[in-house]
């Protein structure tokens, strides 16, 4: 089954939007296997953001993803990766349509409440920088 790794951004915990993003990506239907409230350190930011490593914002958003806590979670279900983008919208706000989480909720590029992963290969990636397998749970859903 496909998983992807879902991070409610700094920006989003600071505004008390944790149970909004949450809340929209649940209602998709897709299954919450892992959750947790975390800081990310420098080095593991690194690792995640390593593909952005040579752009020119690079800095900034090691310092913005930093910044405070977040939320990381881990959803499951067909077709996971595109479910959560769809839903996420497009990156830069300007171009995220209304009825998305960002179009709806977001003004900045850097600042855009949610990353989500890019396709199923980073999502593995992702979640076994943030998540150990025992941390990651399996359980029936009703719906
Ligand atoms: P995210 O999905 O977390 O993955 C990489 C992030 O880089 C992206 O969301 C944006 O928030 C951020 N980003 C992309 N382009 C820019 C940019 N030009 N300036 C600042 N941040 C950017």
């Amino acid at each position: 089954m496909e998983r992807t790794l879902v991070i409610v951004k700094p920006d989003a915990v600071q505004r008390g939007l944790i149970g909004e993003v949450i809340a929209r990506i649940e209602r998709t239907g897709l299954k919450l296997v892992a959750l947790k409230l975390s800081k990310i350190d420098r080095e593991t930011a690194h690792t995640h953001y390593q593909e952005h490593v040579n752009k020119p914002f690079f800095q900034g958003l090691v310092n913005f993803i930093t910044s405070g806590p977040v939320v990381l979670a881990v959803f499951e279900g067909p077709n996971a990766v595109s479910i959560v983008r769809k839903t996420m919208g497009a990156t830069n706000p300007v171009d995220s349509v209304p009825g998305s989480i960002r179009g709806d909720l977001a003004i900045s590029l850097g600042r855009n409440v949610i990353h989500g992963s890019d396709s199923p290969e980073s999502a593995e990636r992702e979640i076994s920088i943030f998540f150990s397998p025992d941390e990651i749970l399996s359980y029936e859903r009703a719906i």
